[in-house]
């Protein structure tokens, strides 16, 4: 549905993305992850053709984005990093003039309107001047204007900003609920966010990919060792030292206070089984034992920090390509 190939785009001499190349399937919700900077307000603006690139094409629904904008335009909602807003209106006099600027017939209008107001909780504002409203609220008019014509994509710079958590949540449920009938792109700098709602992950850092998969797969890929937690209730003066006697065992931290161990064994061995017979049979009291997931922080710092093969830029492959 969306396909972009090889963009750059290039400030006077500063290059805000490089080569930026990743697709997304019709019904798919993919999260752009990135530190401040990285890129992902420039790659949105270009795909809703807000700017076009100086280098690469980007296609939505495969209409070329600098040479057919109104027909990419017309298949996007696209809600920008700040709302274009119009304060001087209220929320449903706003929304009308979006209607009409966006070609929609009146009845259309009419029936949609209801529905994107509920959609994003707007009902009890709708009357009141924008101005008035406060800086939540003026996130959801403009989460409201791109929901609008119903449009089959929609490219959200960070949706959930000024949020509230409730609305957030509520945000998000109404993200997971357009997934399959459209296709979405978010920013987010929150990762669990990404993880809740996204089937996959583009990972951005100064304006190249470095990693494009599931959450599950990144955190996967990135792995080094398997990490186990165990709690013991009455572990020997030398329990550290006795599980470090245990083949395929790495490492093993051990608490100050006799509270949580953290094992870490060789990559693909899994010593559960094993280190649970351990610890029962010689009667120390097993009262926790669970392995340790990478969470998407750890990878999203991982990969923007340098620090990992996979974040490298060497090797000419593409993340795509990369993918196990
Ligand atoms: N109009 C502009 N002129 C010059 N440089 C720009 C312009 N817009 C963006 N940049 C630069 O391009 C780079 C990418 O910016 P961009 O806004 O796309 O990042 P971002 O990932 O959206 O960051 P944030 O998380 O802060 O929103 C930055 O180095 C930024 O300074
Ligand atoms: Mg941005």
């Amino acid at each position: 549905m969306i396909d972009v190939q090889h963009i750059t785009k290039r400030y006077g001499d500063r290059t805000a993305i490089e080569r930026v190349t990743f697709s997304v399937n019709k019904g798919e919700v993919l999260a752009f992850l990135g530190p401040n900077g990285a890129g992902k307000t420039t790659t949105m603006r270009i795909l809703t053709c807000f700017m076009p690139a100086t280098e690469g094409t980007a296609t939505v629904d495969g209409f070329d984005c600098s040479e057919q904008p109104q027909e990419v335009k017309a298949r996007i909602g696209y809600l920008p990093e700040t709302p274009p807003v119009y304060q001087e209106l209220t929320v449903s006099e706003y929304l009308t003039f979006v209607g009409r600027l966006k070609g929609m017939k009146s009845a259309a209008l009419r029936e949609r309107m209801p529905l994107v107001i509920e959609q994003v909780s707007l009902g009890d504002v709708r009357h009141r001047l924008i101005a008035n409203l406060s800086r939540g609220y003026r996130q959801r008019v403009g989460l409201a204007q791109a929901l609008l014509h119903d449009p089959p994509v929609l490219i959200l710079d960070e949706p959930t900003v000024g949020l509230d958590p409730k609305q957030i949540i509520e945000i998000l449920e109404l993200i997971k609920s357009l997934a399959g009938s459209h296709t979405v792109i978010l920013s987010t700098h929150i990762l669990p966010e990404a993880t809740a709602v996204c089937q996959r992950v583009v990972i951005i850092n100064e304006g190249r990919i470095v990693a494009v998969d599931t959450p599950e797969h990144l955190s996967a890929r990135l792995r080094r060792s398997e990490k186990i937690s165990l709690t013991v209730k009455t572990p020997p003066h030398n329990f550290a030292d006795r599980l470090r006697g245990i083949p395929g065992i790495v490492s093993v931290f051990a608490p100050a206070d006799g509270g949580v161990y953290l094992v870490e064994c060789a990559l693909g061995r899994d010593l559960r089984d094993e280190l649970a017979r351990f610890i029962v049979t010689n009667g120390w009291g097993l009262l926790e034992l669970k392995t340790i997931s990478m969470t998407l922080e750890d990878v999203f710092l991982r990969l923007t920090q340098h620090e990992d093969g996979m974040g490298e830029r060497s090797g000419g492959e593409t993340p795509q390509e990369a993918r196990a």
